[in-house]
Parts: C-alpha cells; structure tokens; sequence
C-alpha cells in the first residue's frame, strides 16, 4: 500500500506585545487610538484574524487594558484571539509571556506588534510560508535616509554604508522551540534587544529577511497616525 505524504501545515500562533507605556505618544494610550474610527489594536489583531497562516493569537497587555482588549476581541469577532494575558516590564518580557501561554503544538510562533496596525494579511502569510523554511524570517526595506554612527555629544563618527543596511519590521516569525530558548538566554545574559530576531542572532542562526511593506509603519509618534490614517483613506478610495 502506498501512501502519499504530504507535508503538514505548520500551526502558526501570534504574539502581539502591546503592552508598552507610548512614552513617544506623550502617554496617549495608543492601543485604543481610533485610526478612521477604529481602534489600533482591533486593526492589528484583524490583520492576523484574516493571515490563513494564523491558527491562534495571544495578546499581551497591561493589567488596566485586559477587560477592554478582551471587551474588543468579541465585539468585532476576532475567534482567533485565544487569550488576553497580562505583558511584562520589556518587549521581550511580554513577548515571552505570550510565547508560554501558546497551545502545545504550535511549531511556529510570529510576533507582530500591537502598534504596527497596517500590515496585511499577505505580508503575515508570506512571512510564515518563509519561516517554515528558514526557522527565523523577518520582512526588511532599504533605509530612505543615510545613517550616521554617533559620539555621545551628537558628534558624528562615521556614516554607514546605506546599501548594506535594511530597516526591519514585524511580523518575524521563527521555529517555536528557537524563540523560546533564544528570548531565554537573552534574559539570562541580560541583553537589551530591540527586536526578536536579535535574540535568535545572539545564538549564531541566521535570519532571512524578506521584503516588507512600506506601509507596515509603527505607531510610534503623533505624526505616525496622521501617515496611518492617510494610508487608510487611500486603500478606502477616499483619496
Ligand atoms: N510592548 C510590550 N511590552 C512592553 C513594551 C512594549 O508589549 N513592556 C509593545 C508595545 O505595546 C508595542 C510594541 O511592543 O506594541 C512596540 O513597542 P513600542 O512601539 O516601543 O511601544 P511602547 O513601548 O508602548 O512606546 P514607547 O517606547 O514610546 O514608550
Ligand atoms: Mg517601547
């Protein structure tokens, strides 16, 4: 008897860190920013509800936010939304939370932040299929400005080769066992890390990059929500 073997899909959950304070939103609680009329987070977690690569989400949050991210979850139907759970002091912290909290066969785990509310659901998908071959993928553009090293002072000290750099974005997506034992050894050395990938580097693998969306922006400050909400209107035809 012959069988055919095909391969299994990989179960992909998300990790959606949102957890921070939005310092750089001078304290506006960016989570529940309405962009034309609808919340960040709802757009972000809508994003991942619709990536066929996505099995399950989990949220981090913080304590104050769980009850209205939970409240969000039902009101707009996002089923995919396994649980809301409580974030950590760092990025990492929560991102690490959330990992723990994933069912127990997921291979593959991508985390995507909270404030990054434009990506589409290609993007994510794409950066799965990616990862299922890789085992760490991360989507990347070609820096628009050039990039100067600096002194302390604000001097400058060298400028870096444009063409070798590239700014990196979420979703990045990695083999689960991977990020778990990567964001654990960071933790254990203490490093500060600005993104997940930085944690897999530490441990020598590589990671693939493939290419982002320029519209894939982060809701970092003021001025981001006024680009957000002219990307919107445009993919509305309204501009
Ligand atoms: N984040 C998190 N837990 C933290 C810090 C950040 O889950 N302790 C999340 C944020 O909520 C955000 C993502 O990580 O979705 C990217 O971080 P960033 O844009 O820096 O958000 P904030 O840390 O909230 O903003 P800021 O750095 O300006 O305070
Ligand atoms: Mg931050």
């Amino acid at each position: 008897m012959f069988r055919l073997f095909r391969k299994k899909r990989p179960k992909c959950a998300a990790l959606v860190p949102a957890a921070g304070s939005a310092q750089r939103m001078n304290g506006v609680n960016k989570l529940f920013l309405p962009l034309c009329g609808v919340p960040v987070i709802v757009r972000t977690l809508t994003s991942l509800q619709l990536a066929h690569r996505v099995d399950e989400i989990i949220v981090a949050v913080q304590e104050k936010d769980m009850e209205e991210v939970s409240r969000l979850c039902k009101e707009y139907s996002l089923t995919k939304c396994r649980k809301v759970i409580t974030g950590g002091v760092t990025r990492e912290a929560s991102v690490m939370r959330a990992a723990m909290e994933t069912s127990r066969n997921t291979d593959l785990l991508a985390v995507h932040d909270g404030a990054r509310p434009l990506v589409t659901p290609d993007l994510i998908d794409r950066a799965i299929e990616a990862a299922a071959r890789y085992g760490a993928v991360a989507p990347a553009l070609p820096l628009k400005d050039t990039v100067k090293r600096v002194k302390e002072g604000g001097e400058v000290e060298r400028t870096l080769k444009r063409e070798t750099l590239r700014a990196v974005q979420t979703p990045q997506v990695f083999d689960a066992d991977l990020l778990k034992a990567s964001l654990h050894a960071a933790f254990e050395s203490g490093a500060e890390l600005t993104d997940d990938c930085s944690a897999v580097e530490r441990l020598g693998k590589v990671v693939f990059l493939i290419d982002g969306e320029e519209e894939n922006l982060k809701i970092t400050t003021p001025t981001d929500v006024l680009f957000a909400e002219a990307v919107l209107r445009k993919r509305m035809g309204l501009t």
